[in-house]
């Protein structure tokens, strides 16, 4: 049988791009036209839409609550950008509110068949995860208390064995390929657990580039910056074991929830036990929380005995929660200079003042590229 081809959707009030794209396009997907934001939203409602390309300008919607509509009532959704120059602000905002990358009008045809065919690709990905996240989710719903939530998780060896078979699949392949496929599934993996939540969408891949930046400065081999990329990815993912109520609760938490939370580092680890991942990346996922100056969880490590991986994720975390639009973790979206000096007062005492210096010179240098670039790890 013939696979389906992917569904795609432009959204694009001007006839000649909206052509354009639809030239290019058609001969390998099923594409669909419309030149109004609301005709889109109508038709994602009728149709399995699976990736979007989002014009900003359009006649009658703002084309950014026409993502932050699709991006709620259909989050699987990959959503392209079209941007023109000097619309940074704008394609900012949008890759913060999930887009999975941007087109520069006038399209290069290339570009448009490979920004397409990537988040195609992811979108089928997570598709295809998504089955066996429902069942993680089965497991680590049905307890309450953390406990049992882990207990449950061991206690379930056919859903670790079907991620240790995805994994055992890919070593038979070529090493460099091997590496990519680890690097994607794991990607797709947080990806569709984030969507589950509309306020951490694109929290890790975000960590993960903010990560990246500092590794460059601060001249990582490439293998630490792999074990960087996978483990900024994975950092979180503990939280899974953490009932969502108190993950999504807004304002201040109590005592116990907060011991709760604090679970989920020592969690994460176990969720990824099938894994096989490097000691690197687990002590990474382990550590993420500690404090420069020890009083961090869950160990209570301080200065340099807390790995150089841990010390850069707590950073590009705390970074990322600052800047961007959560209803919970920080109360008030920062801006970039805001940000810079929350960095700074905390250096030395949360973080470390070497890995916030290299995120703090990086971003001075080169601000909006960076913060456009933010999200598209794909091109890394
Ligand atoms: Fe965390």
């Amino acid at each position: 049988m013939m696979a389906k081809r992917p569904q795609i959707l432009i959204i694009e009030d001007q006839l000649g791009p909206r052509k354009s794209l639809e030239m290019i396009l058609s001969p390998f997907f099923d594409v669909f036209t419309v030149d109004l934001g609301e005709k889109a939203l109508a038709l994602l409602g009728e149709r399995p839409i699976d990736v979007v390309t989002l014009d900003l300008r359009l006649p009658d919607l703002q084309g950014i609550d026409v993502l932050r509509q699709i991006k709620r009532l259909h989050g699987d959704v990959e959503v392209i950008i079209i941007t023109g120059y000097g619309e940074f602000k704008t394609a900012l905002d949008a890759l913060h509110l999930g887009a999975c990358s941007y087109l520069l009008k006038p399209f290069n045809m290339g570009d448009v068949l490979s920004a397409v065919n990537r988040a195609a690709g992811k979108k089928r990905q997570v598709d295809q995860l998504k089955e066996f996240l429902v069942k993680i989710g089965e497991v680590v719903g049905l307890k309450r208390e953390i406990s049992h939530g882990i207990k449950a998780l061991e206690e379930e060896p056919a859903l670790l064995e079907k991620v240790k078979q995805m994994f055992e699949r890919t070593e038979q392949e070529i090493e460099e390929e091997r590496r990519v496929n680890h690097f994607e599934f794991i990607r797709a993996l947080i990806d569709t657990i984030e969507k589950r939540d509309p306020y951490a969408n694109g929290h890790s891949s975000r960590v993960n580039y903010y990560s990246y930046l500092i590794a460059q400065r601060l001249r990582l081999t490439d293998l630490e910056k792999e074990e960087l990329q996978i483990g900024a990815y994975l950092h979180d993912i503990g939280k899974l074991g953490v009932a969502p109520q108190i993950i999504q609760k807004k304002g201040a938490y109590t005592a116990e929830e907060m011991e709760a939370i604090k679970k989920h580092p020592e969690i994460g680890i176990q969720l990824v036990a099938p894994l096989n991942l490097s000691p690197s990346i687990l002590a990474l996922i382990r550590h993420h929380h500690e404090y420069y100056i020890g009083q961090g969880y869950p160990d209570g490590i301080s200065g340099e005995d807390i790995p150089l991986l841990a010390r850069i994720v707590s950073v590009a975390d705390a970074f990322d929660a600052m800047v961007s639009d959560y209803p919970y973790e920080y109360r008030k979206v920062l801006s970039l200079e805001e940000a810079v000096a929350e960095l700074k007062h905390c250096s030395g005492i949360q973080f470390d003042p070497k890995v916030v210096n290299a995120l703090i010179e990086t971003i001075e240098e080169e601000h909006d590229r960076i913060l456009l670039k933010s999200v598209l790890l794909a091109d890394f």
